[in-house]
């Protein structure tokens, strides 16, 4: 979604970081995020919202309220929430590459630290506390700060929503390019594009797109969380010329990317989080 309502804007020919670049992306993304937290549930439960918000009018729809100056206030585009924050280290994303070419992305997650704390006697793992990815009280933040609405409240034999983004791109000959997913709650989403609007927009390599400094907007907080040291101070000040309001976190997400590079495939194991390995022969 945050994808679709940028296609029009060429990236690529933007400055990498410029004030227009990356409020462009943020407002993507906060509309990306409202749409999730107030339309999405098991599609089991809620019938119609995959369908509209994978569509172009709703890409065009949300592009055309996209000012280049200003930045929109979340609460102009909804009425709910309550301001948190947060985030734990608790989910693990592989991407794999065979000699083949053949390719695994994949995210598993506890959720929170260590789950629900409660572990199976006997049986040597941790559950996990998952039930907090429901709104357990709509118009109430989760864990993550996610205000989310009745589409994704509990209820018997319904799965909750799942930020995880394990994503594969293949080139125009049907072969991989990429693999790549990302750990972080909510943050897996815009870290993800982010990683690969790097490679596919701006043509960074694969270590580069994983280390470049990122953002992150999610409607509410109505705020734009950005890593520390992140953003240098001229672009900071231009951006809250234009109305966003900046919050420093110490990282935004752990991401974990392969791409081809000519005949060959190379990974990039995340700088920001211990124990991440890169690794082939
Ligand atoms: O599925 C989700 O969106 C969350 N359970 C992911 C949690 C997560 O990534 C926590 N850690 N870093």
């Amino acid at each position: 979604m945050i994808a679709h309502q940028l296609e029009t804007f060429e990236l690529g020919k933007m400055e990498w970081h410029s004030p227009a670049h990356v409020h462009l992306v943020a407002e993507a993304m906060r509309r990306a995020f409202l749409a999730r937290n107030e339309g999405l549930g098991d599609p089991d439960f809620v019938k119609t919202a995959v369908v509209e918000l994978s569509s172009k009018e709703w890409a065009t729809k949300q592009r055309a309220t996209i000012s280049p100056e200003k930045a929109t206030r979340t609460s102009d585009l909804e009425k709910v929430g309550k301001d948190t924050g947060g985030n734990g280290p608790n989910t693990t994303h592989f991407s794999v590459v065979d000699a083949q070419g053949n390719a695994v992305a994949l995210t598993t997650t506890l959720n929170g630290w260590f789950g629900s704390g409660v572990t199976v006697t006997g049986a040597g793992f941790v559950l996990n506390n998952e039930m907090d990815d429901f709104s357990t009280v709509p118009g109430t933040p989760n864990m993550f700060g996610l205000v989310q609405m009745e589409t994704n409240s509990v209820a018997p034999g319904k799965r909750m929503l799942s930020s995880m983004t394990p994503t594969i791109v293949t080139g125009k000959d049907g072969k991989v390019e990429l693999v790549l997913g990302a750990a972080g709650g909510p943050t897996i989403l815009t870290a993800v594009f982010q990683v690969l609007s790097n490679v596919v927009d701006f043509g960074f390599d694969v270590t580069a797109a994983t280390n470049a400094p990122r953002f992150h907007q999610q409607d509410f907080p109505d705020k734009m969380m950005t890593e520390k040291g992140g953003f240098p101070e001229p672009l900071q000040k231009a951006l809250e010329g234009m109305g966003h309001t900046l919050m420093e976190r110490e990282r935004i997400a752990d991401a974990a990317m392969i791409g081809r590079e000519g005949a060959t495939f190379v990974g990039a194991a995340e700088a920001r989080r211990k124990g991440t390995l890169a690794a082939g022969n």
